[in-house]
């Protein structure tokens, strides 16, 4: 008998709780053992829930347990799930997490003190939501030297780009559906201001590169800055505007890592990643180019990749799950700024004054566009370079040009 523990009862928590339950027989069967739910820790009445007899209010009746083997982090946050974390592991019991804030915020101090104590800490669903994506990538892939990944990682902005976009909402509104569907954080700024997608990208290349990336080394952007207008001039020329959070290998063994929207060309399979759907591409050197596509956020999405966790750590309870990197630095951690790469600029400009600062450009156009007004991709150039270039112009939008 396998005995399991959910700390949370919210759309992850109670979609685990679910799937435990719904799939209760195959589970048991493909972990070859008895999977028991027995107990979650709830702070609030839920009324009618089928689990009451489960419910727990003090953490010390799950830490003092015995017979619970597997703990479930699915509260979301730092300070009590950090807590409830490291009491559950010095406890022997393995830990399974949905929370990319706190694995990018102490993931190098939890795997070590899960290692110390031979038991798991694993945490597919901090990424992608219900994408297999950090097993293949510590484990089908582990043959590659990797060089870069680049993700769509955040299923809210994802969702309310595309329904501005495809169904003309305002942005409000579409925050408001992501919600009501349980894709956003509970502040979702986190999502709209690119803060999920960074702690998404520091999991991913810790994991690709072997060193913790700490959420603060990397420059972060969110969709704000997106307009309508900006998607149709995109639009005619076949891009997508998406947010993007990139980790690209560099000499020496450091890593430049960060979140920006990026105008996607067509052809470029992240194109049509749309909807709440995350997707990421990796570059080895010996696959070439693999990319991972699914529900990035959601109830049962997550909870399935939460539950599989469950059925890694419950079919060996101490063996050692391969997630682990060293220690982070300060400097560990190069700026995109020198990454040279198309731009795409809108300003207050006639056409020929773009070109005489920008040099050589594809012009964009859209329907009702304002006289005096253009919006152009640039030859690949550095930030600092685009910025010398754009002094005294009146810049309206730029963003990088996924190339
Ligand atoms: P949520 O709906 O807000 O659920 C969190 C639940 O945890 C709430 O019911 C909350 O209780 C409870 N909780 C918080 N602190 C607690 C404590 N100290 N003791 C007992 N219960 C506590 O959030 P969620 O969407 O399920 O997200 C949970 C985690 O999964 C987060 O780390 C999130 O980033 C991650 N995640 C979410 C998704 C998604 O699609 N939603 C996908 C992947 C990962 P109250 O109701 O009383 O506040
Ligand atoms: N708020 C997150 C998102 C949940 O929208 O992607 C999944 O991590």
């Amino acid at each position: 008998m396998v005995n399991i523990a959910i700390l949370g009862f919210g759309t992850v928590g109670s979609g685990v709780a679910e799937v435990l339950t719904r799939n209760g027989g195959l589970i048991d069967r493909r972990v070859d053992d008895l999977v028991r739910l027995k107990y979650i820790l709830v702070r609030r009445e839920f009324p009618g829930s089928p689990y009451q007899e489960r419910f727990v209010r003090d953490f010390s009746v799950i830490e003092n347990d015995p017979e619970v083997d597997v703990v479930v982090e699915t509260m979301g946050g730092i300070d009590a799930a950090l807590e409830y974390t490291t009491r559950a592991l010095k406890a022997g019991k393995s830990v399974v997490t949905a929370n990319k804030e706190l694995v990018a915020a102490h993931g190098y101090e939890l795997l070590r003190l899960a290692k110390e104590h031979g038991r798991g800490y694993l945490f597919e669903a901090s990424v992608g939501g219900g994408i297999p994506i950090l097993r293949p990538l510590t484990s089908c892939l582990a043959a590659n030297e990797l060089s870069q990944v680049t993700g769509i990682l955040n299923g809210t902005t994802n969702y309310i780009l595309t329904r501005m976009i495809q169904a003309g909402l305002t942005f409000g509104q579409a925050l408001e559906e992501a919600q009501a569907k349980g894709y956003a954080e509970r502040d979702p700024s986190a999502d709209v201001d690119g803060h999920d997608a960074c702690r998404k990208i520091c999991i991913l290349a810790a994991l690709a590169f072997g060193r913790h990336v700490y959420p603060d080394q990397v420059e972060t952007q969110g969709i704000r800055a997106v307009t309508l207008e900006d998607a149709g001039y995109a639009a005619s020329q076949g891009y997508q505007i998406k947010l993007l959070g990139r980790a690209i290998r560099q000499p020496e063994g450091r890593v430049m890592a960060f979140v920006a929207p990026h105008l996607v060309p067509g052809g470029n399979p992240l194109s049509g990643v749309e909807d709440v759907f995350n997707a990421i591409a990796i570059t080895g050197d010996a696959i070439g180019d693999a990319m991972f596509y699914g529900r990035g956020a959601g109830k049962l999405p997550t909870a399935s990749a939460v539950v599989a966790d469950i059925m890694d750590i419950a079919k060996d309870l101490r063996r050692d799950h391969r997630n682990s990197w060293e220690e982070g630095a300060p400097d560990l951690v190069v700026s995109p700024r020198e990454l040279a790469s198309p731009w795409y600029v809108r300003a207050g400009a006639r056409e020929g004054e773009l070109q005489a600062a920008l040099g050589q450009l594809q012009p964009l156009s859209r329907a009702g566009a304002p006289a005096g007004e253009t919006a152009a991709i640039t030859a690949p150039m550095t930030q600092p370079q685009l910025e010398e270039r754009l002094a005294g112009l009146e810049v309206r939008s730029r963003f990088r040009v996924l190339a």
